[in-house]
This record gives structure tokens, C-alpha cells and sequence, in this order.
């Protein structure tokens, strides 16, 4: 992606009321690198402890990986999410809640809230869940996942939330993964006025958990829609009927800063995904303190990321930053494009909206729609825009600056992944000229470096690999289960860094430009797809022999999913094995995991040992034919010509 030359002022209304300036800036991100401990211990009075930590941060990148922040506070995330509102904001909205179809929506103040969560707690508690135990949630957007998520942390219970575009086999993964015993769900979830047959997938998901070992006791289900769905007696329960019994007061569960909050499960460039698993203290305080810098947070503002809660900027943005700060934060179950391309703007319009928070892949979406939808809407109330997921182009960016803010709005780049918790590679509103497409300065107590592939540290302008060189309170703690291999994918390919896959420049103003995965992670959207799970999938199918996928350019995505595959001897390839090879991988991971494109080919680049040579089917699947490097390693050279007909004649 070319970097565009260009400047933004801060627009000046904006500059004039933000509550930080460039050299507030400056002092508090230096204050944050030379007194890293007494910084943080600073940011941890923003939450509500039990018992208050006397330690920091202790921790080490070296082998043994160890990493903890506040180890002896005690606390319960929810009484700062709720409890501690009550008192000033017991009236003020918590969450609005804004349905698929226009003009269904409703709120729940903080006090309500409180209730909600305590009661649902006490439905977890009946059914033998406490302290340490896994809860899985696949729920459709909707008030009851927030309220899950926090009843889960209420008890103590760690949740991991499945994304609920993902289908029974890879729920089951996950629910084997962490060996989880109770389920939330619903009966069926509304996108876009379609529905999501979330119970069903769920039912067939215990099905192969219980084949792979793994029992579900209890399947708390929300009604949603009310539809027909299969029940099974003894196992299936309706939360609401469960509700009915329960009583709204449930103390808080104390729990140590390192005790566990909540896995999330993220591809990586290699095997199944991986449990992220973050705890209590340190990713509380670094969700509260984001989410209040990013967004330059203030008491009355209305506050709309549109992420689902099944990704981690649905757990740090949606849910635990923005209560955490007592803020307003909506919920919206449908998609931006439904029931036409103004939606997003009127839900910006119906609820007052001021900080709004997107995908780059939403954003392209919505400027191919014209500048109509938009522009039949008033969104004067809104204030701070930002994005997240994959690198912003500078086509979109001006488009949602100068069209959707009417440039009177910064726009907030964040740069950051499920494993750090929170943003940690931003233009801090109202603290920097912003350059669309820059991830920019680091947040406080973040040290970027950037290295070459020896390891050496790269100075000035520059293009390398990003690594972060000290701890921070949003990190993940571990691998669910694998120790080894947190270390493996994270600390061993530079020693005393954390690597993050992602390729960065920086220019001689010492911007940062995050430039995209430099593993064999592909960004759809601006979720993360393992390469290698779509191949497992694809490998899955009778009649696929081998293959090797990789991401290209899309214009509304990203990146799209190109798969070569070859297939057994004696099959036909025709279109029809196409759809059925993507029908394939849509039941064995979900739609996210489509191939857009697929290749028959009759053989593979690889070298004498046997291995893909993905440099060369990248270049191939992006057209970029005249760049594909050194081929002379490879076993069979002339394959490449080959899959250079195949990809021209498509
Ligand atoms: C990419 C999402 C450029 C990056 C919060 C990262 C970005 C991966 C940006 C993490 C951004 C995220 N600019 N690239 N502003 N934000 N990414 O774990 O490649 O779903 O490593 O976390 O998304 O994706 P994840």
C-alpha cells in the first residue's frame, strides 16, 4: 500500500476541547517509558480494586516467558464495570441497544444493568458454575452477551465468546480446547433480516465435543426470535424461565489480578487457533485506559463500536473498556448496510452518536454506495472517528474524514491485536497532524522497534518487522493450555521481543506505518484467517489431494482468499468442485473462511525439501508476475509457468 503524502491538521474545533495536546502528549508518553511502574500504578487507581496492588509489572521476555501486572490486588472486574457506577450513574445509559431492524432498540441504564448481570450470575451459580470454570458463549449481538460476558466474570468463571458466523465444527474446537462444560446461546440470531440458526449450531457442536471427549452439561439458551428449535431435556435450559427464579443480588467473586478473565481464540500462522487468554487486573486497566485516550473520552458522549462481541475489540471496546469508564455504549445486532446504506449514519443520528469506531472493510464498503446515503444524514453529533483490523487506504480514510465527519472529526487508526489487550499504536486525538494510513506513536508504555530478519534493530526511516520490546498490563498471560507454545509463536523468533507478525515503516517524523502480516496469517476483512486452517478444511475434502492458500488484494476486503488446490488423480475439475470446495469450507470453519478464488493446479512451487514456496503464489494470485524472485531453489521450476496460465486464463 503506497503511503500518502498527505497531512491533517487537527481540525481546530476539536484541538481547542481535547483533553490531551501534542505536548501532553509527549510528557505523559515519556513519563510512561522512564518510570514504567510508577506510571501504571498511577493507571490502576482507574479501576476498582478489593485489595490494592503493591506491585506492578514483573515480568520477562526470556525464556522462561513470565508475565504478570498488580499480582497481589484483588478485585472483580464487574464492580468496576457496574457497581462502583451505581452511586453517580445509576440513571445514566449503559448500554443502548439498537436492533436489526430499524427503530428496535432499547437501553439499560447502569442500575438496570447491575441487575441484569447479578441475576444472570445467579443462573450460572444454580447450574454449578464458579470460580475457574470455562463458559463458552455463541450469541448473536445482543444486550445478553454483554450481560453473560459480565455475569461469567461475576463468579469468576472465564468466558471465551465463539464468533457466531462460525460453524459447529469449529465451536466444537474451541469448546474441546478448554474443555467447557456449560454453553450460552440463543435460539436463532437476526443479521442483516436474515436469521442465524445459533441453537441448532450449537446442538450440533455438543455433538462433536461429546465425540471428541468433551460433554456439555448445561446449554443456557436466550430467546431471541422465538423460533422453532430441537431441545434436549436435561441439558437444554431457557435462561429466561431460569431468570425467573433468580434472585438480582450476587456479590462479587474476589479474584487475583492474574486469576483468568476470558480466552478468545485467534488463528495463527500455523495449527488451530490459539486460546488468548488474558486476566483481570492488567487488561482492565489497560481496556479502561485505551478506551478513555482513544476516544477522548467524555461524560456525555455516545459511543458506537460496531465490531461483534466474538472478536476482542467487541470484549476491550464494546464491553469492558467503555463500562469500565461509565460510558454509553451501543450494541447493534445488524449490519451497516441493512436495511440500506444510510443505516449506520441514522443509528448515528437516532441515538446522538459521537464516537464511532469501524473496520476499514466497512468503511470501503459503504464509500462504494456513494456519497448520498451519507449525506442524507446529519451526523453533527459526531466527534471522534476511528477504525481497526487491517491498514486503512488512503482513498478510505479522506472518504470517512472528509464525507462521513464532513472533516471535522480526527481519525483514530489503531493499530492493535487480540494478544495486546487494547490499542497500542495510535494518533491520539487532538495530539498529532494526522497522515491517513498511519498507525502513528505508540500509546503510553509501549516501546515499538522495528527489526530485520537477523534480528538487528532497524534506526530512522525505515521498513521492518514489529516487535515490542517491554511489557505492558493488556498482554496476554499465555496460550490456554500450551505454555510453549505462547513462547514459541511470540518470543522466539527475536529473543527478548515481542514479535507481532506484523510488518511496519516508519518515516523520518517517526510515524509508524503498519504495512500488514508478515507471517502466514491473512487479514478477510479485517479478521484474522490462518492459512493453514483453510487448508486443513480444504484438505478435509475427498477430493482435494493438496493445497496452499494465500491472501491477495481485494478491494472491498482487504484481502481476499486464494486457494491453489490439486486435486486427486481422476477428478474433474469443473465449477461445480469449485462451489463445492468452498461450501466445504464454510461448514468446516464459516463464511469468513470462503475462498474467493480457487485454482486447480496440477502441481506446487516447492523447494528440494518439500516446502510451498508461498512467496511465489502470493506474487501469482496478486498478478504481480514480473516480481517473483529467485525461483532456482525451486524442485520443478516449470510449475510456476503453469500456474502463471492458470491464473491469466481465469
Ligand atoms: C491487523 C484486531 C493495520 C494487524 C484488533 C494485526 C491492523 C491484526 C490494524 C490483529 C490497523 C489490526 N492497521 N493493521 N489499525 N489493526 N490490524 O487479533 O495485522 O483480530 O496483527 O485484532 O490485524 O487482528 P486481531
Amino acid at each position: 500500500m503506497e503511503n500518502s503524502p498527505l497531512i491533517y491538521p487537527v481540525p481546530k474545533a476539536f484541538a481547542d476541547a481535547s483533553n490531551l495536546t501534542p505536548d501532553g502528549y509527549k510528557s505523559l508518553y515519556e513519563r510512561s517509558i522512564n518510570d514504567r511502574d510508577g506510571f501504571f500504578a498511577e493507571q490502576a487507581k482507574r479501576i476498582q480494586w478489593m485489595t490494592e496492588p503493591t506491585h506492578v509489572g514483573s515480568w520477562s521476555f526470556k525464556s522462561p516467558v513470565k508475565i504478570e501486572w498488580f499480582r497481589d490486588g484483588i478485585l472483580n472486574v464487574t464492580e468496576s464495570c457496574l457497581d462502583r457506577h451505581l452511586e453517580t450513574r445509576g440513571d445514566k445509559v449503559a448500554i443502548i441497544f439498537e436492533g436489526d431492524e430499524p427503530g428496535e432498540s432499547q437501553t439499560f441504564t447502569y442500575r438496570e444493568l447491575h441487575r441484569h448481570v447479578c441475576r444472570f450470575a445467579n443462573v450460572l451459580k444454580a447450574q454449578g458454575a464458579g470460580k475457574g470454570d470455562r463458559i463458552t458463549l455463541y450469541m448473536p449481538m445482543i444486550p445478553e452477551a454483554a450481560i453473560a460476558m459480565l455475569a461469567c466474570a461475576r463468579i469468576g468463571a472465564v468466558h471465551s465468546v465463539v464468533f457466531g458466523g462460525f460453524s459447529p465444527d469449529a465451536l466444537a474446537g474451541r469448546i474441546v480446547d478448554c474443555d467447557s462444560h456449560l454453553v450460552i446461546t440463543a435460539d436463532e440470531g437476526v443479521r442483516g433480516g436474515r436469521i442465524v440458526p445459533l441453537k441448532k449450531n450449537a446442538d450440533a457442536a455438543c455433538e462433536i465435543a461429546a465425540r471428541n471427549g468433551v460433554t456439555v452439561k448445561t446449554q443456557l439458551v436466550v430467546q431471541r426470535t422465538g423460533g422453532d428449535v430441537a431441545w434436549q431435556d436435561g441439558r437444554d435450559i431457557w435462561y429466561h424461565e431460569a431468570a425467573a427464579e433468580a434472585s438480582v443480588d450476587c456479590p462479587a467473586e474476589p479474584m487475583s489480578a492474574e486469576d483468568p478473565l476470558f480466552i478468545l481464540y485467534t488463528s495463527g500462522s500455523t495449527g488451530q487457533p490459539k486460546g488468548v487468554l488474558h486476566t483481570c487486573g492488567g487488561y482492565l486497566v489497560w481496556a479502561s485506559m485505551t478506551h478513555d485516550y482513544v476516544f477522548d473520552l467524555k461524560e456525555d458522549d455516545v459511543y458506537w463500536c460496531t465490531a461483534d462481541v466474538g472478536w476482542v475489540t467487541g470484549h476491550t471496546y464494546i464491553v469492558y473498556g467503555p463500562l469500565a469508564n461509565g460510558a454509553t455504549t451501543l450494541m447493534f445486532e445488524g449490519v451497516p448496510t441493512y436495511p440500506d446504506a444510510s443505516r449506520a449514519w441514522q443509528v448515528c443520528d437516532t441515538h446522538k452518536v459521537s464516537l464511532f469506531y469501524t473496520a476499514p472493510t466497512a468503511i470501503r464498503a459503504l464509500m462504494r454506495e456513494g456519497d448520498d446515503p451519507v449525506k442524507v444524514t446529519d451526523r453533527t453529533s459526531l466527534r471522534v472517528l476511528g477504525t481497526v483490523g487491517e491498514p486503512i487506504n488512503p482513498e478510505a480514510w479522506e472518504w470517512y474524514f472528509n464525507v462521513v465527519g464532513d472533516g471535522r472529526c480526527p481519525i483514530i487508526d489503531t493499530w492493535w491485536q487480540t494478544e495486546t489487550g487494547g490499542a497500542m499504536i495510535v494518533p491520539l486525538p487532538g495530539t498529532v497532524d494526522m497522515k491517513p494510513g498511519a498507525g502513528t506513536f505508540p500509546m503510553f508504555g509501549i516501546e515499538p522497534e522495528l527489526l530485520d530478519a537477523d534480528g538487528k534493530v532497524l534506526e530512522g526511516a525505515t521498513e521492518g518487522n514489529l516487535v515490542i520490546t517491554a511489557s505492558w498490563p493488556g498482554q496476554m498471560r499465555t496460550v490456554y493450555g500450551d505454555h510453549e507454545r505462547f513462547e514459541q509463536t511470540y518470543f522466539s523468533t527475536y529473543p527478548g521481543n515481542y514479535f507481532t507478525g506484523d510488518g511496519a515503516r516508519r518515516d523520518a517524523d517517526g510515524t509508524i506505518w503498519i504495512t500488514g502480516r508478515v507471517d502466514d496469517v491473512i487479514n478477510v476483512s479485517g479478521h484474522r484467517m490462518g492459512t493453514a486452517e483453510v487448508e486443513a478444511a480444504l484438505g478435509s475434502h475427498p477430493d482435494v489431494a493438496e493445497s496452499a492458500v494465500v491472501g491477495y488484494p481485494h478491494d472491498i476486503k482487504g484481502q481476499g482468499i486464494y486457494a491453489y488446490v490439486t486435486t486427486t488423480a481422476g477428478t474433474v475439475e469443473t465449477d461445480e468442485l469449485k462451489r463445492d470446495l468452498v461450501r466445504h469450507v464454510r461448514a468446516e470453519i464459516g463464511p469468513i473462511a470462503s475462498p474467493d478464488l480457487i485454482q486447480f493446479s496440477d502441481g506446487l512451487p516447492k523447494t528440494r525439501s518439500g516446502k510451498i514456496m508461498r512467496r511465489i503464489l502470493r506474487k501469482i494470485a496478486a498478478n504481480d508476475y514480473d516480481a517473483l524472485g529467485d525461483t532456482s531453489t525451486l524442485a520443478e521450476p516449470a510449475v510456476v509457468d503453469a500456474l502463471i496460465d492458470g491464473r491469466m486464463n481465469r
